[in-house]
């Protein structure tokens, strides 16, 4: 696993934006290749969608090729709710890029057969070639999607209870009350997100500090679900310093140490490069 340590949330979001960029551009997207992207809500990814419709005004990227799946939605929410995630990632993503609608796949909360419209989202991904790169976010409580603590660790897409604890955390969409908060919800499984080629989780602020440290110094543990991806073969966890706060020394000296191996990662050379074929 990797862990890329920034010094805050808008360098994270940066640095992210860019990594996401580079996967991008090296991949070539195009008409018989499609770019897979599994896709979060919430707070935390806000600042990366921003830096990516930048890169999409600048001419840099192009989601023509984009084929995304997100990670979850509420059950029982009007879709044009402003808190729905169709709402989220359509205000904070897809209507500002040049991504078909027919390419974006977020679940439907308000299917009559919600078994139904799981089973299908599954067959989605796989109709598309498994999910190339599963952004993610985590909660407090250390949760992937919609996976609270005791999910299966090879979960598939499916209806699962939110915790007292999200719909306290996410009480801050619905003016802090509780009760607006649905308290059920459609989310990709532990396994969805493990199937996918590769996955990178950001992790930002202090009150994630205890989850980002189960997910990196603890073991596997279906209590912190986001622990799973300890055994994927290409995870990468991106925060900021804050997050960092229970971490041992050793652990941030050590992937601090790595940094000048991970900035290539989200260097700006193929920029120039993507420049550079535009001048041709
Ligand atoms: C919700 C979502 C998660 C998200 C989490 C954290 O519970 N289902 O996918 O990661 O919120 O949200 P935030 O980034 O706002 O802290």
């Amino acid at each position: 696993m990797r862990l890329v340590i920034l010094d805050d949330y808008d360098k994270t979001s940066e640095w992210a934006a860019k990594y996401v960029r580079n996967r991008m551009l090296d991949f070539k997207p195009g008409p018989d290749k499609y770019f897979v992207l599994g896709l979060p809500t919430g707070g935390t990814p806000k600042g990366m969608y921003k830096k990516l419709v930048e890169f999409y005004k600048q001419g840099v990227l192009s989601f023509k090729y984009v084929k995304t799946f997100n990670m979850d939605e509420y059950v029982n929410i009007p879709r044009d709710h402003p808190e729905s995630y169709h709402s989220f990632m359509w205000d904070n993503l897809f209507k500002h890029i040049d991504i078909l609608p027919e390419n974006v796949h977020i679940l439907d909360g308000n299917a009559t057969d919600l078994d139904k419209e799981c089973r299908e989202y599954e067959e989605k991904i796989t109709a598309a070639g498994g999910i190339e790169l599963f952004i993610g976010g985590i909660g407090p409580d250390g949760h992937i999607a919609f996976n609270e603590p005791g999910s299966s660790l090879v979960s598939r897409t499916r209806v699962k209870s939110l915790t007292k604890d999200t719909i306290i955390a996410n009480a801050r969409f619905f003016g802090g009350d509780e009760s607006k908060v649905p308290t059920e919800s459609l989310t990709v499984g532990v396994g969805t997100v493990m199937d996918a080629r590769e996955v990178m989780i950001i992790v930002t602020g202090a009150n994630k500090a205890f989850a980002l440290y189960k997910a990196v110094e603890e073991g596997v543990n279906h209590m912190w679900t986001v622990s799973a991806f300890q055994q994927h073969r290409r995870a990468i966890i991106i925060c900021d310093e804050d997050a960092t706060l229970e971490l041992r020394v050793k652990t941030v000296k050590y992937f601090k140490g790595l940094m000048p191996v991970h900035n290539k990662l989200a260097a700006d050379d193929d920029l120039s490069e993507v420049q550079r074929q535009k001048k041709k």
